[in-house]
């Protein structure tokens, strides 16, 4: 094979043989097709698309970049769930341990946030003394001996991938719904849970800023899923506005433990039920997720789990040194709370990355105390920003600009806006 010959193909339009597929992803993984050329294949896959069997090809080569785990040890039925990424998009912390107290198995192998969305580990990095590495042994017995375990992805999980998203980071080939479904799909099918949910994100804060590329994204790795033996369903769930109240890592640690505790925002715990119950199903499970919710055994996994992995459930959290309020700027019904220039504050303040290197705050973030639909009152504190760095607060504050709308003709998407099946 030759690297040319590949991206002459893809760049004419010509269907890709399974074969060319492998071996140019292997090769690329083995280091012996060089960045260059790969950036080449990529940009031609972002403007020409992929076929439906490249698409296949494509994700199981990067699947065979690594291993497949086996769950079937367990001797438990495995779900997962996955999101696209959003703002306040805690979903993962009271769902793992929820649907562990239900029975079913969660393995979740997680990442990290970079730009404004936030990532799981870094959330639970805002715990005092846990950690995301696991050896596979301790992973695999706190699967059996807790049920849920949400920790750093290791270097055997499609490694095809860390080399492809670092690339496609920084070569403009990010958005491209082949590359996205192939990218998420290589790791979640490697992970090995009996059954996958996914949370397709839409509107400003998510990946997908439409509806229609959205439901795409969703039907593409459903499709993907459920040819990989995996039993797929997707929701398509609203992210014109931030999840919750928060958004931040502590921040929404706390919001989680109101959410497991019986309380929290009434759109996180709807969102955190519905998609608990596609996992239950999915694993064949009728466990209610609701009355399991109600009886704190939820509230006991997540202690568990975070005590299985060095963390101490009662310890305080990490507090911001400044506080910043902003006010409702008229009386009337919230409709626009964006969620892009919600997190792109959040993450100004210091609760994400600009370079995967860089660290992030534990305590930075922004709470919100309205969210749309809800009444407010001029004057009223609106927003907080939270941040251990007082300089930040100012270019915080500017990508806030228009982000609030009191009685404008915006029309709030709905919070499942669609469920796709195979
Ligand atoms: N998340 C991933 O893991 N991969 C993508 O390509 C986009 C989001």
């Amino acid at each position: 094979h030759d690297a040319i010959d590949v991206i002459r193909a893809k760049r004419d339009g010509v269907e890709l043989t399974g074969d060319q597929i492998r071996w140019v992803i292997g090769a690329y993984t083995a280091g012996q097709v060089p960045d260059e050329q790969m950036s080449a294949l990529l940009m031609s896959v972002f403007f020409r698309g992929m076929t439906p069997a490249e698409l296949a090809a494509w994700t199981q080569a990067m699947i065979d970049s690594g291993v497949r785990k086996d769950l079937s040890s367990l001797g438990r039925p495995t779900a997962d769930k996955h999101s696209t990424g959003g703002v306040g998009d805690k979903t993962t912390l009271p769902l793992a341990p929820l649907v562990a107290a239900c029975g079913v198995a969660v393995p979740q192998l997680s990442g990290r946030g970079l730009g404004h969305t936030g990532g799981t580990l870094d959330k639970l990095e805002a715990i005092p003394g846990w950690r995301a590495a696991l050896t596979e042994d301790k992973y695999l017995a706190q699967l059996r001996d807790v049920g849920a375990v949400v920790c750093a992805a290791g270097n055997d999980l499609a490694p095809a991938d860390k080399l492809l998203y670092a690339l496609r980071d920084v070569t403009g080939t990010v958005e491209s719904i082949p590359l996205i479904a192939s990218s998420i799909m290589s790791k979640k099918i490697a992970e090995g849970a009996d059954a996958l949910v996914l949370d397709v994100k839409t509107g400003s804060g998510a990946f997908m800023k439409d509806v229609e590329s959205s439901r795409e994204l969703a039907r593409t790795m459903v499709g993907l899923g459920e040819a990989a033996g995996v039993r797929t369903v997707a929701l398509v769930t609203a992210m014109d506005r931030p999840l919750g109240r928060s958004a931040g890592n502590a921040v929404e640690v706390a919001e989680s433990l109101e959410v497991l505790a019986g309380g929290g925002p009434a759109d996180l715990v709807e969102l955190t039920l519905a998609l608990a119950r596609e996992m239950l199903t999915g694993a064949g499970s009728d466990a209610d997720p609701a009355d399991v919710l109600a009886s704190g055994r939820a509230m006991d996994s997540w202690e568990a789990m975070i005590r299985a992995q060095g963390g101490d459930p009662d310890a305080p959290l990490p507090q911001p040194t400044e506080r910043h309020v902003v006010t409702a700027p008229a009386t009337g019904t919230l409709t626009r709370l964006d969620a892009f220039s919600l997190g792109v504050a959040a993450w100004r303040l210091g609760a994400g990355r600009a370079r995967k290197e860089d660290p992030v705050s534990a305590a930075a973030g922004v709470v919100w105390h309205a969210t749309v639909g809800e009444q407010v009152t001029a004057g009223q504190p609106l927003l907080e920003l939270q941040t251990d760095d007082a300089s930040r607060i100012e270019r915080a504050l500017q990508s806030l600009e228009g982000a609030v709308g009191v009685d404008t003709d915006d029309v709030p998407l709905p919070l499942v806006v669609d469920r796709i099946t195979a």
